[in-house]
């Protein structure tokens, strides 16, 4: 049985399932939320110490302004809603990408994140403006401003996910086969699962399922 310590998960497809229910991609997010709410409690009952969830990527800038400003208000108002939940099952929330929001969602995202920094149940890395290219250039960056030697050591402590193991496994779900600038260095030897499901509609058996496929698999890491 192979151990699991930190699954990740492309959230896609909620902007299709929104079109579809309701005729609007904006419902989808709204019903998206549902979804990471049942996913975190199962990934606590799973006892797993770490869960990565895409949420923005640095390339959704691209879309328009509306969507964009309710996929941020809807956030806002989770994290106003639900942080103090969060901080009493002894949750810690971290963001991963570049803090360049509006100064309330900033200061919002960094008090949460302050809050809950010394909790130990499960760390939530939350994916924010987040883009892999991005994050592995800038890690280049400080090694060459500090004059490090360049080895993978050195590189991974200047990523966002430094202090934390590499996903066992990543989930996209969605029906897209694709990473879409998702943490390319981390996810060299995860275990894909590519979910046709759309995220609104992706559930606790679902998940169940690829954790137990997961536990099964022959990790061989190079080696037979
Ligand atoms: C993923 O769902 C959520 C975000 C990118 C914020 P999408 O919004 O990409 O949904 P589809 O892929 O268009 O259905
Ligand atoms: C990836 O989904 C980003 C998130 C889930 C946050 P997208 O729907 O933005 O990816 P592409 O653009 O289809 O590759
Ligand atoms: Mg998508």
């Amino acid at each position: 049985m192979n151990p699991l310590k930190h699954v990740a998960i492309i959230m896609d497809g909620n902007g299709r399932w929104g079109l579809k229910h309701k005729n609007s991609r904006n419902a989808g997010h709204k019903a998206g939320l549902n979804t990471v709410e049942k996913i975190i409690k199962e990934t606590i009952k799973n006892k797993i110490d770490f869960l990565t969830l895409y949420a923005f990527s640095t390339e959704n800038w691209k879309r328009p302004k509306k969507e964009i400003n309710y996929l941020f208000s809807l956030l806002q108002t989770f994290l106003i809603e639900r942080i103090e939940e969060l901080h009493k099952q002894n949750i810690k929330l971290k963001i991963i990408g570049i803090k360049s929001f509006s100064s309330k969602l900033n200061n919002l995202l960094k008090r949460s994140e302050k809050k809950t920094s010394k909790n130990k149940k499960l760390q939530i890395n939350l994916a924010l403006n987040y883009g892999s290219k991005f994050e592995i250039i800038n890690a280049f960056k400080k090694l060459k401003k500090n004059k490090e030697k360049i080895n993978e050591k050195n590189l991974s402590k200047y990523l966002l996910t430094r202090d934390v193991p590499d996903p066992d496994i990543l989930i996209r779900t969605g029906n897209t086969n694709r990473l879409s600038n998702f943490l390319l260095w981390q996810l060299a030897y995860s275990e894909i699962f590519f979910e046709k499901k759309l995220w609104p509609d992706f559930n606790e058996k679902d998940y169940n399922k690829i954790i137990k496929n997961f536990k099964k698999i022959k990790r061989n890491f190079g080696k037979i």
